[in-house]
């Protein structure tokens, strides 16, 4: 059993009552144009998708929690996968953009999970990044609700995100928006 498996069924409840509902900004940043084949990384219960997949061409939510994805809302353009976003099954090349909302703090071993993420990423595919700045109030509250529901997580500042997203791309939006941040970057070709 995964860490999410224990908690799906109140996940979507959860993201409302603590106002983590960030999926207008997401879209903002993202500017889709409706064409492109996104990857929404450790994308749970879908809740992103259903906002976003109605502006893409298909819509991939890759994730380790099988409670999470049986959350997901069926949908033409819309495919749940089960798996590890450090060792995807999709060939490289594979997707327009990639999308890790409220994920990347829960990953272990983040250089592993970004070599994956510019693998599968088109020449100039974009990858967002929505996580919490560590060490904000907000942040320390939910870090000590999420080490007594997960255990241990890998929370950074929005600068070394950003530091670490430079490895890999080019950074075309840094957005600090006090607890949480956005950052989009940009696959070198
Ligand atoms: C806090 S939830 C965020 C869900 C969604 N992105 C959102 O914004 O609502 C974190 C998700 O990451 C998934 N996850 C954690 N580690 C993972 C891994 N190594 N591979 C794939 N998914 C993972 C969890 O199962 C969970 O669904």
């Amino acid at each position: 059993m995964k860490k999410f498996d224990k908690i799906y069924k109140y996940y979507d409840g959860a993201i409302k009552f603590f106002n983590l509902n960030k999926k207008e900004e997401i879209k903002e940043a993202l500017k889709l144009k409706g064409d492109e084949i996104v990857l929404d990384v450790g994308g749970g219960t879908g809740r992103l998708a259903e906002f976003l997949s109605p502006e893409s061409k298909e819509y991939y939510i890759l994730d380790e929690s099988e409670g999470m994805l049986s959350r997901v809302k069926k949908a033409s353009n819309v495919f749940p996968v089960f798996g590890d976003a450090r060792n995807l099954e999709f060939e490289d090349l594979s997707f327009d953009i990639a999308i890790m909302s409220d994920t990347i703090h829960h990953i272990k071993n983040h250089e592993k999970l970004f070599e994956e993420i510019a693998r599968v990423l088109k020449p100039n595919g974009r990858l967002l990044i929505l996580d919490f700045e560590k060490y904000n109030f907000k942040t320390r509250i939910l870090r000590a609700c999420e080490f007594f529901l997960f255990g241990k997580t890998y929370f950074m500042t929005s600068d070394e995100a950003r530091s670490l997203t430079e490895k890999y791309f080019k950074i075309v939006d840094f957005i600090k928006k006090g607890y949480y941040y956005i950052i989009v970057g940009e696959k070198n070709v």
